[in-house]
């Protein structure tokens, strides 16, 4: 054990030096800095807390096109777009039983647990829907139907395998022919994942199936509903373990397989997702964190459905995240290609030739699945992975971060929107886990699909510092500015979707340096103006200067240049000491001051004692390189310096051999006494890891039919 985490570590240390070798020649793409930063304070906009007393905890259910229900503690709150606030007198009210409360406490749960957190959402019609909740930790679905105007509970159900006991447990569901489709867990540990339809689930304790996931998002899609998740790779052969990101996907029409196989998907496939910077050694963000609704559009002439999604490195690891974009078509791809598998537990994880797969096609859609023959749902279930990756749609990453800071966690989009020049971009908003919502977008979507162009329109602190962003929703309402609605566990509070009227905007060259399709200047009026869409054919634009490729515009004219180098200018390192004039100039202080609103009445502005007076405080952010280069000089360091210390020791210690601790010697003797000759053990080295190469009962060579695994397999014995 001690040994293989010895081993990732200097894996790591090496696929991360690498990383930085390639990556200088490979151009990492360096992290884009934000062209508009906003404030805590700046924020205002409608919000929406819920009971105040409490963590409400809140989950998006439903998103109607005038209102939204919130599943929170005890309730589900029916919430307009238009304002944020509560719609009278449609709250629905849902506690637990006091016997359910008491029994939640006996199990050893505090009184915020024993609480019942609605989840899970299917509606079934106009005034009739479906909830379950947490239901202190006894899960419990209800029906609920419309009387004089207000919902009331019918019957109830268990949700068991449907609802998670803990509401930060991450568990998806989703509601689609009629019927729930969910993912999570059937136990009260969290031991049991599974995902499930009616009496069909995923097979129990089966790591192949599914091998401690975390799901994060669902959605139905043609005849299949999809499951995006991460959980431990099974395929990762390497010492340690690996966290890989997955598609799964199910046909809405499984009727369970033959026989022994009534409960069980005779559909279930997954895939891996590929969401990585290239290079000779990709560097892999693994841990999908969630995903935008699928979109659609054209990118670079080409039409497609594209799914946005989150990722990040492991949380013990350097701080990264990414965005990367999927096709549709590319996902359904991979599941119609090659299966993946592992012939003995001591083999390789290979590509199945097709002549070994059988007819029908296992994992494919049928009308009735009971009547399909055993070799086929036999092969399905010992075959869930694809041997393919989905690749991601660009060549690149949307956007990656690096920093130490914070970490996406959310995804929206505001598809294809229309620039001046014509083209259609995806907006971008990504929540963070600090509460900032990020917009950003691919500039060089529209004509490339192996360019990447990151564009950081603007940096927004939404909410206060620290508070994780849970959900994003972008709101488009007739006659009302477009919004976008964040939510957090305690918080939900809407934005404008663009700052075209931030006072960084107000010339015209600060205006078209945001690259924001939202934004143009308007040369008549010399207002940095929002761009309705439908303005854009009649001859108002020719007064309207954009330019979202490089954010020069020959119509703004360049004597104002300085101001252009101000705001392409990243990091300042050190900040000139012009204090007094105050807020323009520390653009990035919400890295480190912690600013809230009013009502919280806890704002610094004021420097800290330990500050020296006069000087503005400037956050260190390095970037990828600068740590790479680090890290190199540092494992270069320590080489030399273990080098040269063991050297000196040894020379010290020559001839004084190192007293073992008793267990040891004995554990020793035992090994030295066996074997032929009984000399002691002093000048005699013995290896405490013995490598035994893995039997091979197929006599075939493991090392030359590796095609992505370079390291031989050794088995591994402590003594
Ligand atoms: C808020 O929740 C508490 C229990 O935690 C309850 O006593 C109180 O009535 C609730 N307030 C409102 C306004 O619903
Ligand atoms: C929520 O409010 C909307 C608009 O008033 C209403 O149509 C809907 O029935 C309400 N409740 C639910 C559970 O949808
Ligand atoms: C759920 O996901 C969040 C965010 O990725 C993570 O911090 C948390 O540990 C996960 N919860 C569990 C129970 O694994
Ligand atoms: C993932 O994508 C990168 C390119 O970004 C590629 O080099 C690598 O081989 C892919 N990995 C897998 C497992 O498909
Ligand atoms: C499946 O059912 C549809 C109608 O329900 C029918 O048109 C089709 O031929 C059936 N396919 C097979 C392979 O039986």
């Amino acid at each position: 054990m001690r040994v293989s985490s010895y081993f990732r570590m200097i894996e790591n240390l090496i696929i991360l030096a690498l990383t930085g070798l390639v990556g200088r020649s490979l151009a990492w793409p360096s992290d884009p800095v934000p062209h508009l930063h906003i404030k805590h304070r700046e924020v205002i906009g409608q919000r929406f807390l819920g009971n105040e007393s409490h963590v409400e905890h809140f989950k998006l259910l439903e998103r109607a096109p005038t209102f939204i229900l919130i599943g929170a503690r005890n309730a589900i709150y029916n919430i307009s777009l238009h304002d944020l606030t509560e719609i009278a007198d449609q709250r629905v009210q849902w506690s637990s039983t006091d016997a359910h409360r008491e029994l939640c406490n006996l199990k050893g749960r505090s009184d915020d647990d024993c609480q019942n957190y609605v989840r899970v959402f299917g509606r079934h019609g106009p005034d009739k829907f479906l909830a379950c909740g947490t239901n202190a930790y006894k899960p419990q679905c209800r029906q609920f139907i419309v009387q004089d105007g207000a919902y009331v509970g019918g019957g109830d159900t268990d949700g068991l395998g449907i609802c998670p006991h803990d509401p930060q447990h991450n568990s998806t569901a989703v509601f689609a022919g009629g019927q729930l489709y969910a993912a999570t867990v059937a136990d009260f540990s969290g031991g049991e994942p599974l995902i499930r339809r009616e009496r069909i689930r995923t097979e129990r304790s089966d790591l192949n199936q599914l091998n401690g996931p975390n799901f994060v998002s669902s959605f139905a899609f043609d005849d299949y509903v999809f499951f995006f998740y991460r959980e431990t790779a099974v395929e990762y052969m390497n010492c340690g373990k690996a966290v890989y990101s997955r598609v799964g996907r199910v046909c809405q029409h499984d009727k369970g397989g033959p026989h022994a196989f009534s409960d069980r998907w005779t559909s279930f496939l997954k895939a891996r997702l590929n969401c990585s910077v290239p290079g000779e050694y990709p560097f892999y963000f693994n841990e999908i964190q969630s995903t935008s609704d699928v979109t659609e559009g054209f990118y670079a002439g080409r039409h497609d459905q594209l799914i946005y999604g989150i990722f990040t490195t492991p949380v013990n690891s350097i701080g990264g995240s990414a965005v990367c974009a999927f096709s549709m078509s590319s996902v359904l791809e991979v599941f119609q290609g090659a299966f993946k598998e592992q012939e003995t537990i001591n083999s390789n994880w290979l590509r199945v030739l097709a002549e070994k797969v059988p007819e029908p096609r296992p994992g494919a859609c049928v009308n009735d699945s009971r009547t399909l023959p055993d070799g086929t749902v036999n092969f399905v279930k010992k075959h869930p992975l694809m041997d393919d990756a989905v690749q991601s749609f660009f060549s690149l990453p949307v956007l990656t971060q690096v920093s130490f800071n914070y970490r996406f966690t959310r995804v929206a989009v505001d598809p294809q929107v229309k620039a001046l020049d014509g083209r259609t971009y995806d907006i971008l908003y990504i929540g963070t886990d600090d509460g900032r919502v990020i917009k950003a977008l691919n500039t060089k979507a529209p004509d490339s699909l192996t360019e990447v162009g990151q564009v950081i329109v603007s940096d927004v602190q939404v909410l206060r510092y620290g508070t994780a962003i849970k959900d994003l929703q972008v709101v488009h309402l007739a006659g009302e500015a477009s919004k976008l609605v964040v939510i957090a566990d305690s918080e939900i509070r809407a934005v404008p979707l663009h700052h075209c009227d931030s006072q960084a905007a107000n010339t015209c060259v600060g205006c078209v340096a945001l690259q924001d399709p939202h934004c143009a200047w308007d040369d008549v009026t010399h207002t940095c103006v929002a761009v309705p869409t439908k303005l854009h054919d009649n001859d108002a634009s020719k007064t309207l200067f954009q330019d979202i490729i490089n954010g020069k515009h020959k119509g703004c004219g360049y004597q104002q240049v300085n101001i252009v180098s101000e705001m392409a200018k990243p990091v300042l390192p050190v900040v000139p000491p012009r204090v007094g004039h105050g807020e323009q100039l520390d653009e990035r202080d919400n890295e480190i001051v912690i600013e809230l609103d009013r009502e919280n009445q806890y704002s610094r502005t004021q420097p800290r004692a330990n500050e020296p007076q006069g000087v503005i405080v400037t956050p260190v952010v390095y970037s990828a390189q600068t740590l790479t280069g680090a890290l190199i000089g540092t494992c270069f360091f320590s080489l030399i310096a273990g080098f040269a210390s063991g050297f000196w020791f040894s020379q010290r210690l020559r001839g004084t051999p190192y007293p073992d601790p008793p267990e040891q010697r004995q554990q020793l003797n035992r090994l030295t006494e066996s074997s032929e000759s009984p000399a002691g053990f002093n000048n005699k080295s013995i290896n405490l890891v013995l490598n035994v190469p893995p039997k091979n009962p197929n006599g075939k060579n493991a090392n030359s039919s590796a095609e992505n695994k370079p390291m031989q397999k050794v088995k591994k014995t402590y003594i």
